[in-house]
């Protein structure tokens, strides 16, 4: 094959549901050209709150299902799964494999003026440490403090993302870091970009939010170009959904997340091979 051939083949991006949308839409807006695969795991969503082995073997099925369509890279768009595949994918896949938490540490500890992080993520997400350690690998003065936020994730999936009721939630969730005194809120879930107005609303104007993927668009062309892989032609990328349940909910919450209909969703078997 051709590094021209190699170039044409897709990205794949994955996470349990609709939450890798959102990093999805950054790449397809920093890379036009680009095909897109991307394959929700609506069967077993969520990730957050199983266990390592669990999301390992979650993460090993969804990305056998995407390597069997040739990508050329791979986006673990999961904070859960990349907190806990991560290595487990990167060792025994033959493409390059990029996770969002990394993206997510980067920018937070970039962006924060005080030294004092919050993050928001599943159950398993906070339970791993990931960001705490990320973090501290990058400036060991920086203070973190984690909540687990899992009743995000239903909400998001089934697009209730605005008015009183995720307000409340997020009230709920947030309390605890106001005497925390964080600038800056790391979205450790890439569903909860879905619900970024009630957060912002609760967190305050004097805390920004920050999300991995806008870090993690930028690590996808720097490994493409690095690796001559970056798509030649000037015309627009395929957008692919796969999910392994209930393609039409998925649809209809991400036609209105990404702000253009979502045409032929297509049921794949996550079980098996
Ligand atoms: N969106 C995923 C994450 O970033 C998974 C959420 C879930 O399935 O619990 O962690």
């Amino acid at each position: 094959m051709t590094r021209a051939d190699k170039a044409d083949r897709a990205i794949g991006i994955f996470d349990s549901g609709v939450g890798g949308l959102t990093v999805l839409k950054r790449i397809a807006q920093r890379l036009p050209h680009e095909h897109l695969c991307y394959l929700g795991d609506t069967a077993r969503v969520p990730y957050g709150t199983k266990s390592a082995d669990t999301v390992i073997r979650y993460a090993r099925s969804c990305a056998a299902r995407l390597t069997e369509r040739g990508i050329k890279l791979l986006v673990v768009a999961c904070n859960t799964a990349s907190a806990y595949a991560l290595e487990t994918l990167s060792s025994e896949l033959p493409v390059p494999v990029i996770g969002v938490v990394e993206p997510g540490a980067r920018e937070a500890v970039r962006r924060s003026r005080n030294g004092r992080i919050g993050v928001i993520g599943t159950t398993g997400t906070v339970a791993s440490g990931a960001y705490a350690r990320a973090i501290s690998a990058l400036n060991s003065d920086i203070r973190v403090y984690s909540k687990a936020c899992p009743l995000f994730v239903p909400l998001a999936e089934e697009g209730w993302t605005r008015g009183e009721l995720p307000r409340s939630v997020a009230r709920t969730y947030l309390a605890g870091f106001s005497a925390r005194r964080i600038d800056t809120l790391v979205l450790g879930c890439t569903h909860y970009p879905l619900l970024r107005g009630p957060i912002a609303a609760v967190a305050g104007p004097g805390v920004l939010l920050v999300d991995s993927a806008r870090e993690t668009e930028k690590a996808v062309e720097a490994v493409l170009r690095e690796q001559g892989l970056l798509r030649a032609a000037s015309t627009p990328g395929r957008h692919q959904f796969l999910v392994s349940d209930a393609p039409a909910t998925f649809a209809r919450v991400g036609a209105r997340f990404l702000g253009h209909p979502l045409t032929g969703v297509e049921w794949v078997d996550v079980q098996t091979g």
